[in-house]
């Protein structure tokens, strides 16, 4: 599949201060009790959301998958303070992991709307990858009214650069609690948790566009220059409020 995350530096720098939190409170969301034996990260990026559940819950090995290398490279650097934890780094594809190995928990902070247009089949092959009684916790782009609102004006600021939304625009990929209740339902899991994270974090728009475009969104598309331009286009206001939604799931497999 095309990699899109070949800016791991930026990623870092720009996208810390919103998939951090949600990291933290995707790994808080997580049932405390057991010890989990094998976790499996899916779209692991730079490491925030296997920091964030070595931090909250315990855990003995962490398998973190992701389909760039320029990400998992990140996270085996940003991950060198876990060295007590048995880690291990796979390049591949959520979509086509092997059925061979089980797993107590799969986590999945921000990476399954990115298999869009079959994030269902994303959750069915992730749930087909559990131990029976495991956990399965993720968020991915949530839909709401308001993160319509935001998208239309995204892509009106592309569009008025002369830049194109690409085939799949951004907000196709967002899914609600509801749509993602069915998905899990329909792998064969039981729904514990369901929740939307919206959140308004006011940014200059510089520095939007530019973690926009290290997470692989149409603005990497546009030159510089017209990057700079669509950034003042959204300042309407002496600040840009950016919007970030986030449909969190936990469920657990009900598979014997
Ligand atoms: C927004 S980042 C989230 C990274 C990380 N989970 C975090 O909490 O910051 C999305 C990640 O999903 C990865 N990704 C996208 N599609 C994927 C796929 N089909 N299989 C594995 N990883 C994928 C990207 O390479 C990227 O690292």
């Amino acid at each position: 599949m095309e990699n899109r995350w070949t800016a791991a530096q930026d990623y870092d720098q720009y996208a810390a201060r919103l998939q951090k939190r949600n990291a933290a409170i995707l790994a808080n969301a997580i049932p405390n009790g057991p010890v989990y034996g094998h976790a499996l990260d899916a779209g692991c990026g730079t490491g925030f959301a296997t920091a964030a559940l070595l931090e909250a819950r315990p855990v003995r090995a962490v398998t973190a998958v992701d389909v760039s290398r320029e990400m998992l490279s990140r996270a085996e650097r940003n991950l060198l303070r876990f060295q007590d934890h048995e880690i291990s780094y796979v390049n591949q594809s959520i979509t086509n992991l092997p059925e061979s190995h089980s797993y107590d928990l799969i986590i999945s902070n921000a990476a399954l709307h990115w298999t869009y247009p079959d994030i269902g089949g994303a959750i069915n092959h992730l749930a087909g990858l559990l131990r029976p009684c495991g956990y399965i916790a993720f968020t991915t782009a949530g839909r709401s009214a308001a993160s319509e609102e935001f998208d239309e004006k995204i892509s009106n600021a592309i569009v008025s650069v002369g830049g194109t939304i690409d085939r799949h625009p951004f907000r196709q990929r967002r899914i609600s609690t509801d749509e993602a209740i069915r998905f899990c339902e329909g792998a064969g899991l039981d729904v514990i948790e369901a929740f939307v994270i919206e959140r308004t974090t006011s940014v200059a728009p510089d520095e939007y566009v530019a973690w926009a475009a290290s997470s692989g969104r149409a603005w990497a598309e546009l030159p510089d220059g017209e990057a700079s331009l669509a950034a003042e286009i959204l300042s309407y206001a002496e600040e840009f409020r950016v919007g970030h939604w986030s449909t969190l799931i936990v469920a657990r497999s009900v598979h014997s």
